[in-house]
């Protein structure tokens, strides 16, 4: 992998601030230094496509690359208590954002935001305790993204809704296709 790319992410990291995060992968995607297709899996036809593009040796930080075929979709999760970012690089997707609110055992309440649209170009951040969404691929073409988390996300939580408002968690483990 380019050090173009790892480098001015590893300093983002560093600083421990989403701010720089965000302006450095903002940076990135003006330079075309994320317009390689390399960065993205193929496909996958059952669900979203996940590729590790980047370790970093301490494990400080990951890379993720996702293809997210048109209508693919993740359900309400959470990202393992992790921060970083994520850009849309190709296609448009749609987030939708939620606070949690309560929660009692396994019984847990979030305030459901708007969805709204998010363009190539537009970067989100995962702040704890804003750490909790839902994506999908919101266009008729395949969408790629670009994730960086501050450790190796492998394990997370979805929601599943009960019906009164209320939701119980599933632990998911979060597997690389490529
Ligand atoms: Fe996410």
């Amino acid at each position: 992998m380019a050090p173009a790319l790892v480098a001015p992410i590893a300093r983002a990291i560093k600083d421990d601030r989403v701010t720089a995060l965000a302006a450095a992968l903002g940076a990135l995607r003006t330079s075309g230094a994320l317009d390689d297709p390399a960065l993205f899996p193929e496909p996958n036809f059952g669900r979203y496509a996940r590729k590790l593009v980047w370790a970093d040796p301490g494990l400080r930080f990951v890379i993720v690359g996702m293809t997210w075929a048109p209508g693919q979709g993740t359900p309400l999760h959470d990202h393992g208590g992790l921060w970083g970012g994520e850009i849309v690089i190709h296609g448009v997707m749609a987030e939708t954002t939620y606070e949690l609110t309560e929660r009692i055992d396994d019984r847990w309440r979030f305030v459901r935001g708007e969805e709204h649209l998010v363009a190539a170009g537009s970067v989100g951040l995962l702040s704890p305790p804003n750490e909790y969404h839902a994506l999908r691929n919101a266009g008729d073409t395949t969408a790629h993204t670009l994730h960086i988390y501050s450790a190796d996300l492998t394990r997370s939580r979805a929601f599943d809704e009960l019906g009164d408002g209320s939701y119980h968690a599933r632990s998911v483990e979060l597997s690389y296709d490529a």
